[in-house]
């Protein structure tokens, strides 16, 4: 007899259903899960997105460690709002651009890299001044609203007047275009906004920090365990489970999402079909080897 499944989502209902090697194989996709922290950010994103134009637009510092799953937001944001095509201009569209700040932040790479973006790859190599107009002309042409731009960390590969030159670019972006910054970074990126009074004021500060013992983390961990395919309830929000993934992902996100993908794996490979604790220090044991 078919299983009721009941403790899955219908998507995952039927990939439960599935073969082995198929469930294996479906646990590297991604899903998106909504929790508290994230649902804020996104709407501090869309408050940002619809502030008018006006002289001094607010603007946002998206902090976290590594892995805590930052990019995964500002992503959904941007699914939300979509390119759309101006039939009449015969114009795309693009109230959002979202790039990645170079590896090493001189001025004519970060804006290579925006024009990479904007669909113009363009000679770094070009003058600064031409890089920079036709980068602020296709701004505007797009009707960008908000610029975000990640790995804003990376701001601090450069020396103290390549860091200064870059900080005040995106100061420039921000009044000249009226469009709202968000940077988005690791703890250094704090850093690095600090060296300027004037970033600080500008730039609200919003952090995504790790995980702890909370309601918010077992609702996390529960809404996993509604995607995994596996057979039998595991019933992960029970306190003995709770603490051994928070221990061994640190309380990252992303380490949750491997720890619980492997400790499905290993309880479909051995039939039991539930992750019990074993299977999370099993798990922990090959992530750390
Ligand atoms: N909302 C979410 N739902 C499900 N999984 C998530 C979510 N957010 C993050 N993750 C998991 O965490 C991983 C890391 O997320 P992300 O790449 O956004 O981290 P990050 O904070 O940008 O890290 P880095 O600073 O290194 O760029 C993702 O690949 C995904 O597995
Ligand atoms: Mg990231």
């Amino acid at each position: 007899m078919r299983p009721l499944l009941t403790h899955l989502l219908p998507a995952a209902r039927e990939l439960a259903m599935c073969d082995d090697g198929v469930r294996i194989k479906g646990l590297a996709r991604s899903h998106w899960i909504d929790y508290p922290r994230a649902t804020q950010a996104l709407e501090i994103l869309e408050r940002l997105l619809q502030t008018p134009q006006r002289e001094r637009m607010p603007c946002l510092l998206l902090h976290g460690d590594s892995n805590i799953g930052k990019t995964q937001i500002v992503s959904k944001f941007q699914r939300r709002h979509p390119p759309e095509y101006d039939e009449g201009k015969g114009v795309e569209l693009r109230s959002i651009v979202a790039m990645q700040m170079p590896p090493t932040p001189e001025q004519p790479r970060f804006y290579s890299s925006l024009l990479f973006e904007l669909g113009a790859p363009f000679n770094a190599a070009a003058r600064l001044s031409a890089l920079e107009n036709l980068s602020r002309a296709l701004l505007r042409k797009v009707s960008a609203r908000m610029l975000i731009v990640d790995e804003v960390h990376h701001l601090l590969a450069g020396n103290y007047r390549e860091q200064r030159a870059s900080l005040n670019l995106l100061k420039f972006l921000a009044n000249d275009l009226k469009i709202a910054v968000v940077l988005v970074g690791t703890q250094d990126a704090v850093l690095a906004l600090q060296t300027d009074p004037q970033m600080v004021s500008r730039f609200a500060r919003f952090e995504v920090p790790r995980w702890q013992e909370t309601e918010a983390f077992r609702s996390l961990l529960a809404a996993f365990e509604m995607i995994l395919p596996l057979r039998r309830p595991s019933n992960l929000a029970r306190r003995e489970i709770v603490h051994a993934i928070l221990t061994a992902s640190g309380g990252l996100t992303g380490e949750v999402s491997r720890v619980l993908t492997v400790s499905a794996e290993l309880a479909i490979r051995d039939g039991k079909e539930a992750i019990d604790l074993g299977h999370i220090e099993n798990a922990a044991r090959t992530l750390l080897s």
